[in-house]
């Protein structure tokens, strides 16, 4: 078991969740509403922070989110969620949303989205959380992307 404050790898912390799309997930169409997807997303995501802090985490942001295809009943729903950034007391996660047609293997990707969580400690305050460590170029691409995404962030808060 690593210390509190050592620097943790992307891969100790990454996510794999699959659904399957139940008659109740769907709206008139026989597809998925977006908002099951959504929960899926923020869950995916919230393993990921809580693995990375070993905290109780609360999402603050969700950057912009599409729906790139349609989702329909009985399909496969693969959620992959990996942290992307750290700062003090944040976590940037990435979540990539694929959906699978049973009957035809065929996989369609569905939505991505960036979303941010923040650790808190026993008395509900922010609270520090493990370095990020980069493994792969993969992990520097993404984690330079992240650093810009949490600069844009920053800048709409201030303008209110
Ligand atoms: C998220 C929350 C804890 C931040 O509290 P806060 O008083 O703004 O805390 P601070 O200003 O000390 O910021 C703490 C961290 O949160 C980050 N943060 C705050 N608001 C953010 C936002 N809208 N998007 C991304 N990050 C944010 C800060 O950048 C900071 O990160 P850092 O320590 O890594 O630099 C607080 O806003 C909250 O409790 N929100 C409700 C969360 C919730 O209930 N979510 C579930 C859905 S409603």
């Amino acid at each position: 078991m690593g210390s509190r404050h050592e620097a943790k790898s992307v891969s100790a912390s990454q996510v794999v969740m699959t659904e399957l799309v139940l008659p109740s997930h769907t709206n008139s169409l026989g597809s998925i509403f977006g908002g099951v997807i959504m929960s899926w997303i923020d869950i995916a995501a919230a393993i990921a922070a809580q693995r990375h802090s070993n905290k109780e985490v609360v999402t603050a942001s969700l950057d912009d989110l599409s729906f790139i295809a349609p989702v329909y009943k009985g399909w496969v729903v693969n959620l992959k969620s990996r942290v992307n950034f750290v700062s003090r007391t944040s976590m940037e996660v990435g979540v990539r949303v694929d959906a699978e047609n049973p009957r035809t293997g065929e996989v369609f990707h569905t939505a991505s989205a960036y979303l941010t969580f923040v650790a808190l400690d026993s008395h509900g305050k922010p609270t520090p959380v493990p370095a990020l460590k980069l493994d792969t170029e993969e992990d520097h691409r993404r984690s330079a992307e992240a650093q810009r995404r949490r600069e844009m962030r920053i800048k709409r808060k201030s303008k209110g």
